[in-house]
């Protein structure tokens, strides 16, 4: 993570990968879908058929239910149809990017109900494992969320949220909220069983399993200071994962304004990823 800039939403945003000579002011570009050649058709086919395996019984059902709907299967989704059933659902809209923004131009998009979606598709080489995001880690991860209403809302009110975490000076407490919800989430099913919803998760081949079947992790429940307090791990799976009981309770816990919050903050220590507290609802 580079020091010179505060933390982009969880991932760093020095050394941009992508092409950013062609953007728009808001740093959006143009799919150009003919320049995707076969042989990376080919390889999101196979990145597709490998992950939609993985996920009965562990993704949570929103998120299945949204995935299967969408065109993934014969190759890289065009934004424009992707968009058209994204618009009816939530009336969000996806918008390409070169690869990672800046912090304050993902906040203005997400306040105006815009995801941005990275345009390039990972190497062979990093088939498993990727650092930045890439076109399969956005439209298989975090796309299919935004067709359920709450999550939709909250997407936009995080948003919102880092406007103003941005005047504060509180973008690196924010940012880890993000990290352990949209990235690292982990929801209670209806049957009371734990699901993964966080797009990090979602879309790696090793972790989707991991989050929710191995007994390693700590898994603790939803809390919104909890969270913030906690710095977690960018090179490895998470040593603890944060459980919420519904999308309700998510959009709810972070809806009343954080300014009271980042003032409790600045006074507490800091928590290590594994870190273990008394007050920790542990969930197993
Ligand atoms: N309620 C938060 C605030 O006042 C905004 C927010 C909502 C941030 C949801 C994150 C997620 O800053
Ligand atoms: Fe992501």
């Amino acid at each position: 993570m580079s020091l010179e800039q505060p933390p982009n939403h969880g991932q760093s945003s020095h050394g941009l990968r992508g092409d950013y000579s062609h953007m728009r002011p808001d740093y959006t570009v143009e799919q150009d879908y003919d320049r995707y050649t076969s042989e990376q058709q080919h390889r999101w086919r196979r990145l597709y058929r490998r992950q939609i395996e993985l996920v009965p019984g562990r993704a949570c059902d929103e998120y299945e239910r949204a995935l299967r709907a969408l065109p993934y299967e014969e190759g890289i989704p065009r934004f424009g149809e992707v968009n058209r059933a994204l618009a009816a659902a939530t009336g969000w809209q996806l918008v390409a990017v070169p690869g990672l923004v800046p912090d304050l131009v993902f906040f203005e998009h997400l306040a105006g109900r815009r995801f941005p979606v990275t345009v390039w598709l990972r190497e062979e080489h990093e088939f498993d494992y990727i650092v930045e995001p890439d076109v399969f880690h956005d439209f298989f991860g975090h796309v299919p969320m935004l067709f359920t209403p709450t999550f939709a809302g909250y997407m936009q009110a995080y948003g919102q949220g880092g406007l103003k975490a941005e005047r504060l000076g509180a973008l690196e407490w924010l940012s880890r909220l993000y990290w352990y919800t949209v990235e690292f989430g982990l929801v209670r099913g209806k049957d009371g069983l734990l699901r993964d919803y966080g797009a990090g998760i979602l879309s790696s081949p090793s972790e989707i399993s991991y989050a929710v079947e191995s007994p390693r992790p700590r898994r603790v429940g939803f809390g919104l200071l909890r969270i913030m307090r906690t710095r977690y791990r960018i090179d490895s799976f998470q040593e603890t994962y944060f459980v919420i009981d519904s999308f309700e309770q998510l959009f709810e816990a972070t809806a009343p304004d954080f300014t009271p919050l980042y003032r409790e903050l600045a006074r507490l220590p800091e928590l290590a990823p594994d870190a273990a507290l008394a007050e920790d609802r542990v969930v197993s």
